[in-house]
């Protein structure tokens, strides 16, 4: 008889990898950028293959593919976490405009860029956003965001205008800055620390995999700084 799924986790495993449990797929996806070189969303998710529970590599030297395969221990990978751990709400700075309400937590950005547009950035289209079109855009460019750093609410209501997405995690890729990128955790997985507490569960966040961010488990961007690419080690 086959045996019932557990519920999709994500543990930190101190000064190791992600252990992912649930049955969660794991896909890889490119950031697509258009002519001019904005990030305008992500190439079709392709399934990576796995096997029930599996461990993501988050020290950034595992040297086959994104699964770990012990190097962290020869490194003695110090994957300390360092994030904030109060709810977004509590830490977002809040930009309201006519049509819609922007909450930003500026260090949760994954540097993918998708805030940024020929008309303007999310900031300045919510500013706009009387507009209905300026609207949209900035509804979706805060929707693309990865990280969930930004969030736009219906000022009507006060929820959340959330993409929908289903429990699962992207590898992302992004050739246009010449780096790997971070671990997209998709759907609401909760992500438990190495001490047992569990951060806010979130429709987007994004985890660190280079091993370098200074908010842990959480990505800051830092791999685009590094050039960090999966499969090649730090040097
Ligand atoms: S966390 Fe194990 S090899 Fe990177």
């Amino acid at each position: 008889m086959a045996q019932p799924q557990s519920q999709p986790l994500i543990r930190i495993l101190e000064d190791g990898p992600l252990l992912v449990s649930g049955g969660v797929p794991l896909y890889r996806s490119t950031i697509l950028t258009d002519a001019d070189g904005f990030s305008v969303g992500y190439s079709e998710p392709v399934l990576v293959p796995t096997h029930g529970t599996y461990t993501l590599c988050r020290c950034g030297e595992a040297l086959d593919g994104p699964f770990c395969d012990g190097t962290h221990v020869e490194t003695r990978f110090d994957g300390a976490e360092q994030a904030d751990c109060r709810p977004f709400d509590e830490q977002a700075q809040r930009f309201p405009g006519p049509g819609t309400m922007l909450l930003d937590v500026l260090p949760l950005c994954a540097g993918t860029r998708h805030c940024t547009l020929a008309e303007g950035d999310t900031w300045e289209l919510v500013e706009k956003s009387d507009d209905p079109h300026l609207r949209e855009l900035a509804i979706r460019t805060a929707q693309l965001c990865p990280a969930g750093r930004l969030v736009v609410l219906d000022p009507a209501t006060g929820a959340a205008l959330e993409p929908e997405h289903e429990p699962s995690i992207v590898l992302l890729e992004d050739p246009e800055v010449k780096s790997s990128g971070p671990i997209w955790v998709r759907g609401g997985i909760p992500v438990q620390s190495s001490d047992g507490t569990v951060h806010e569960v979130r429709n987007r966040v994004t985890l660190c995999r280079c091993g370098e961010s200074h908010i842990k488990p959480f990505c800051d961007s830092v791999h685009i700084r590094l050039g960090w690419h999966e499969g090649k080690g730090k040097g």
